[in-house]
């Protein structure tokens, strides 16, 4: 058992976990200035004023944390970070006039991230992998989704997934990695149609990976000239049978109707949405699925954000995350993407942290993380800043620090 006590604040997003995260207030943040909290390796104690710390927790060593910031963990649910080479060429081409399927056209795109995936070897994404979780992780984001998707072919999209479970076996009781199989990304050249490579690469090798127990969930990019309604219809039939939980890119480009299947299907979540109609807003609202908005990747590629307003109007669980990836958002800092969206989508404090903690960890299915009541897992994010103002206002600034480096800081007593 731990006690860490007397933080500047705890963030325990209590009332929005009682509102399912949706819907919520600025009163619904759930602040307590001077705060300890109590724990062991699996659950969460006591958290609460630190004057009012119970007896039966008064012999525990503690660590005082006062001029620190306790959080629940921070989650990113969407990243494609296991990848080959760079796209920065395309990036330039974008700023000197060329949109993103143009740049496809011209052989950029996934499809180049492909060719660059498939000659990397799995050791050297195995690293780059671990360098960039680091990286991440030192943003203070404790659970990290990885998707595969640039391998395209039976063999490297085999090796991607086995690279995402080394790397989730790799951080295991540290940082928790989830496995996405994201081989329905594009289709590559040699085929005729989306449907028979889905016949020839993504099922046969979804079977096998089920089999081996590796994958957390499949997703799809729903999308004019990628995979259509029926591919996405089929996969989420055979995700369902083989006890597999859905995510998909939907609505990126055009409105899909891929909200309103992902909560016929009950997918974990649906992501990106930038042109998703009222009906799908309203299939969300009344599901459980997570409308997960990804910012970074529409400022990236200049385009307007999503309508985050109508959703939480509605009443949907809106998360963000970063989307990490070489082509339309090669940033992989969802703090940053928080603090330049969070006016822009007209958020306020309880949504805002809502989206990077609470309803992010159900986009990953993770009920019982994302708020910090008694109960629930003891995973955090703790910054070295005296209020949870300061975090998203000095954006770009980095206020996080590790547990470890939190008990080497502060004294025992
Ligand atoms: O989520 N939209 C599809 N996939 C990625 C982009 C991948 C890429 O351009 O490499 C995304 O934005
Ligand atoms: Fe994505």
């Amino acid at each position: 058992m731990k006690c860490f006590k007397n933080f500047s604040q705890i963030l325990t997003l209590e009332k929005a976990s009682q509102k399912d995260g949706r819907l919520l207030t600025p009163d619904d943040l759930s602040v307590l200035n001077k705060a300890s909290i109590v724990f062991d390796e699996d659950k969460i104690h006591w958290v609460g004023l630190a004057n009012e710390l119970p007896k039966q927790f008064h012999h525990i060593p503690s660590h005082d944390c006062e001029g620190y910031v306790l959080t629940p963990e921070i989650v990113d649910s969407h990243t494609h970070l296991v990848f080959g080479g760079d796209r920065s060429f395309e990036y330039s081409m974008r700023l000197n006039g060329a949109d993103y399927q143009e740049i496809a056209n011209a052989g950029g795109g996934i499809l180049s991230t492909m060719e660059n995936t498939i000659t990397t070897d799995e050791e050297e994404l195995f690293q780059t992998g671990i360098e960039r979780i680091e990286r991440i992780a030192s943003y203070g984001v404790g659970s990290i989704e990885i998707k595969s998707g640039y391998g395209l072919t039976v063999e490297s999209e085999r090796k991607i997934s086995h690279v995402i479970d080394r790397l989730k076996k790799h951080f295991s009781g540290k940082i928790q990695i989830f496995n996405t199989y994201l081989a329905a990304h594009a289709v590559p050249k040699t085929y005729d149609n989306s449907h028979e490579y889905m016949q020839k690469v993504v099922y046969p090798l979804l079977e096998e990976l089920a089999e081996q127990n590796i994958i957390d969930f499949i997703d799809i990019f729903h999308e004019e000239g990628y995979f259509n309604y029926q591919d996405s219809e089929e996969l989420f039939k055979v995700a369902t049978k083989l006890g597999i939980k859905i995510k998909i890119h939907a609505d990126e480009f055009n409105d899909n109707k891929g909200a309103l299947l992902a909560s016929r299907y009950n997918a974990v979540s649906a992501d990106h949405l930038l042109c998703t109609g009222e009906d799908g807003i309203d299939a969300l609202a009344n599901s459980q699925t997570v409308a997960t908005l990804l910012p970074g990747t529409a400022y990236f590629l200049g385009k307007p954000l999503a309508e985050a307003q109508k959703f939480l109007k509605a009443g949907c669980k809106v998360a963000l995350a970063s989307d990490y990836n070489p082509g339309s958002c090669h940033c992989d800092n969802i703090l940053l993407i928080a603090s330049l969206c969070a006016k822009n989508f007209n958020l306020n404090m309880a949504q805002l942290w809502s989206a990077l903690c609470l309803n992010s960890a159900h986009a990953l299915g993770l009920y019982d993380q994302g708020a910090l009541i008694a109960g629930n897992k003891p995973r955090f994010s703790f910054f070295k800043c005296s209020s949870i103002d300061q975090i998203t206002y000095s954006w770009g600034r980095n206020f996080a620090i590790s547990e470890n480096q939190l008990i080497q800081e502060t004294h025992q007593t």
